[in-house]
Formats: C-alpha cells, sequence, structure tokens
C-alpha cells in the first residue's frame, strides 16, 4: 500500500513538473507542445486529484479544433523556443488550411478520439463539491466531442464502411508500428523533394530508441503532400499513399462513442446517434477487420485493399467493444497469452504486453512502436479485459506495468525483455495513467472489500 502510495506521489510530481499552466506538455525536452491524445490521458490521470486542471487540460486541447471537428494532433505551444521541436509549426503551415483555428498554430493532422473517453473518466472523478461544474463542463465540450467524431464519419471514411481511415502513421499514435510496414516501405521519397532538415528527436534520446532515418523521412514526406494540398480532406484522402485503417484507432473511436452516448444522457442530449455510430462501427470492426483464418484484426491498407499480417498490439484494440464476441475474445486472449505477447523465460525477466511479436525476425525491444511496452497500450488492453471480466490477465498486466515503472521510472517505454527504460524521462502518460491504475485499482478492491482501511484514502 505505502509503496504505491510512493508511486502516486512521484507520479504526481512528475505531472506538476510539465503543466504549463493551461496544459501538460508530455516531456520536456522531447515533446514540449500539447499533443492530442497524451492530454486525454493525462486528464484522466489527473483527475483523480486535480479536477479542474483535468478539465481545463481538454478545454485547452478543443480550442485548437479545427472548423471540420478535427483534433489537430499537436497544439503549438507559441511560449516553447521555437527550435524546440520538429517538425514545427513553420513546417506544417495548418494556416493554409481555412478549417484550420486562427492564432494557434497546430499541426495538420489528428490523432485517436480518446477524448470522449477521458471526458467522461474525468467526470466521474469529480469530488462532489465540483459535480455541477463538471456538468457543466461536460455540457460544454459535448458538442465539440460529437464534431470530432462527425468529422471522422465525413472526411475518413472513403469507402462508406463506417470505419476512418488514418493518412499518416502519426494519426494513429504509433507511429513506426510494423502494423504498416508493408504500407508505409513502399513509399519512396522522390529525391530532392524534401529540404535539408534536422531531426530534433536523435538529439534528446537515443536514435536506437527512435524511428530510423528511412522512416522519418517517409513521414516528413507525406507531411508535404499533406501541406501541398492544403489539407483539404478530399484531396488528402483521394491522393494520400498512405491511407489506412488501423484497428485500434478505430476500437478507440467506438469505445469513445459508447462514452458519448452516456454523456449525451448526462447533458440531456440524445443518445440515439451514438448507439446507431456504436452499431456501424461494431458491425464494421468485425466485418472488414477480423481476419479468422489469421486469428486477429489486420490493419488495412485501402490503396492496395490488402489486410496486414503483421502481430502487433493494433490487433487487441478492439477488445475496448464492449460487445464483442466472446468466441472472439477468447482467442485474442489465447493470442496476448501465446509466446509471442507472453513468453515466459526461465529465471530471466519479462514484462508484458510488448507492441510486437516477440518472435519476429524483425521485433526491437527498444526502438520506439516495434517492439517496447507502453503504459498506455497497457492501460487500454487493461480496460479492455477487464469489460470482458479477464480479469486474472488484466491485473497481470497491471502488475508488470507497476514493476516497470518501479524499477525505471516514468520512461516513455520499456524495454520487454530486461524492463530498462527508452524514449523520454518523466514521461507524462506514464505518469498519468499509472495513477489511474493504482487508484481505481483500490477503488475497485475497496468496492469489493469494504473494511476500514489505515491511512489515507485516494490521493484526493
Ligand atoms: N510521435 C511523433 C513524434 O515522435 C509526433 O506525433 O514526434
Amino acid at each position: 500500500m505505502r509503496a504505491s502510495r510512493d508511486l502516486v506521489d512521484t507520479a504526481r510530481g512528475v505531472l506538476e513538473g510539465n503543466w504549463m499552466g493551461r496544459y501538460t506538455r508530455p516531456s520536456q525536452s522531447l515533446y514540449p507542445h500539447q499533443w492530442s491524445w497524451d492530454s486525454a490521458f493525462i486528464a484522466i490521470g489527473r483527475s483523480w486529484y486535480d479536477a479542474a486542471r483535468a478539465r481545463q487540460e481538454l478545454e485547452t486541447l478543443f480550442e485548437a479544433q479545427w472548423a471540420t471537428g478535427m483534433v489537430p494532433s499537436i497544439a503549438f505551444d507559441p511560449a516553447a523556443p521555437p527550435d524546440a521541436y520538429f517538425p514545427g509549426p513553420d513546417v506544417w503551415q495548418a494556416q493554409r488550411a481555412p478549417a484550420a483555428p486562427r492564432g494557434r498554430p497546430t499541426s495538420g493532422i489528428t490523432q485517436p478520439p480518446i477524448h470522449a473517453r477521458a471526458a467522461l473518466e474525468v467526470h466521474r472523478h469529480a469530488p462532489p463539491d465540483q459535480h455541477a461544474a463538471s456538468l457543466d463542463w461536460l455540457a460544454r465540450l459535448y458538442p465539440r466531442l460529437v464534431a470530432q467524431h462527425q468529422y471522422l464519419s465525413r472526411a475518413r471514411d472513403p469507402r462508406g464502411t463506417g470505419l476512418a481511415a488514418i493518412v499518416h502513421p502519426w494519426e494513429s499514435g504509433l507511429d513506426d508500428s510494423p502494423a504498416w510496414d508493408r504500407d508505409f516501405d513502399r513509399i519512396v521519397v522522390p529525391p530532392g523533394v524534401l529540404p535539408p532538415y534536422r531531426r530534433r528527436d536523435v538529439g534528446h534520446v537515443a536514435a536506437a530508441d527512435r524511428p530510423t532515418d528511412a522512416d522519418y523521412a517517409r513521414f516528413l514526406y507525406l507531411l508535404t503532400l499533406e501541406r501541398d494540398a492544403d489539407y483539404d480532406d478530399a484531396r488528402v484522402v483521394a491522393a494520400s499513399p498512405f491511407l489506412i485503417v488501423d484497428p485500434l484507432f478505430n476500437a478507440i473511436w467506438l469505445w469513445s462513442e459508447h462514452a458519448l452516448a452516456e454523456i449525451a444522457g448526462l447533458v440531456g442530449a440524445d443518445p440515439a446517434p451514438h448507439r446507431a455510430a456504436i452499431r456501424r462501427l461494431h458491425e464494421a470492426l468485425l466485418g472488414e477487420l477480423w481476419r479468422s483464418e489469421r486469428r486477429r484484426f489486420c490493419a488495412w491498407d485501402l490503396r492496395r485493399d490488402q489486410r496486414e499480417p503483421e502481430d502487433t498490439i493494433v490487433s487487441f484494440g478492439p477488445l475496448l467493444d464492449p460487445d464483442l464476441p466472446e468466441s472472439i475474445v477468447s482467442v485474442l486472449c489465447r493470442e496476448l497469452e501465446s509466446p509471442s505477447f507472453h513468453p515466459r523465460r526461465d529465471g530471466g525477466l519479462h514484462y508484458l504486453v510488448p507492441t510486437y511479436d516477440e518472435r519476429a525476425a524483425d521485433f526491437d525491444p527498444d526502438r520506439y512502436w516495434r517492439g517496447p511496452v507502453w503504459l498506455n497500450t497497457n492501460w487500454l488492453l487493461w480496460h479492455g479485459l477487464r469489460q470482458h471480466g479477464r480479469v486474472a490477465l488484466a491485473e497481470e498486466i497491471v502488475a508488470s506495468t507497476l514493476e516497470l515503472v518501479r524499477r525505471s521510472g516514468f520512461r516513455e517505454y520499456f524495454d520487454p525483455l530486461d524492463g530498462s527504460g527508452h524514449g523520454s524521462d518523466r514521461f507524462s502518460w506514464s505518469a498519468a495513467l499509472c495513477i489511474d491504475m493504482v487508484l481505481a485499482g483500490r477503488q475497485a478492491h475497496e468496492r469489493t472489500d469494504p473494511r476500514p482501511r489505515t491511512g489515507r484514502a485516494g490521493a484526493r
């Protein structure tokens, strides 16, 4: 108990250190602006002890929402040093798009729509004396969350399947995941198309922890194409050489749509459109992305009409669907417990859950999304498994997560083989989601075991 209280206190220190007055930066050096899904995770963790700032975090982010409804992946902080991050606002030039907010520089792409879920969690954690303020906040945010989801349906579903396509790997949040290697690796950057540039990321953390230079050049090339189309969704979707339907992105959308239906009920709006969206997303996930012969949900390359065979963490995303058939839940759990994601090492260390099949020839335990354990994917799996009653596996993931953090600190990601920390340090979502895992776990325990306990309850 004491150990987890210390962990929560240290995590709070990380979030306070990264608080920038109206939002929380993901980390001091590598990510010195506001990132979209980072802020959602951060708001959830912070809401356990500072509901007002948790609300402000999301409010600040939604100030950067585009007129189309798109929530940009990055809202740049004009107060950060101009060379702090590359590619910065001068490279993105989001103001070329009429829909971009004036006076608030942003990127020109989006990120997984986890925000409605975050908003609901933040509201649930509001202390009783802030309940009314929290409900007002939720009512103000609701139309913006609706617009965010409507944008995905309207602008990102070229086949009319009900699923959204991403036009850049950065939109998935899992930038260099092997889930789309086959599609991404085909993209050839024409010589001379990129002006000379210097990566800032590898000045802050080891190059071996980050995407390769070849991947980085493709990231920038895609950015250039989108910028040259003035971020016009129809043009971008029609021409982007990268057009992927990611199971994790869409499962997050579905999970958030469930949250939106609940929020609608709380703020006096009609939940029916959200229920219809839930049905559509559920059916499309199963119909378009589930491949029973491969025993997984596959990323779908719309350009080549291929379902990708790589066994990565994105395949488990649909566990977030509370209506996922039990037969599929069982298959996914068997895979999660297989030597690919849950190897049992005799006497050696081993941590859950690697983001890529540990037996794959190109598994890399330290490079960004090509193998390391991340706290946000563990947190999503924990939620997914719990809602399907797979409590033992869910708790095993939490135990492994907390052990990693105790061992190596609030690092950005971790080597699943030896538990060493990688990427940036004092990383905000690692701290925030650790707070949520500890305190939500404690709350669940107290519900089932209501004996009075000594010491401080929670962190509020
Ligand atoms: N994840 C990207 C980066 O590493 C941007 O969203 O900078």
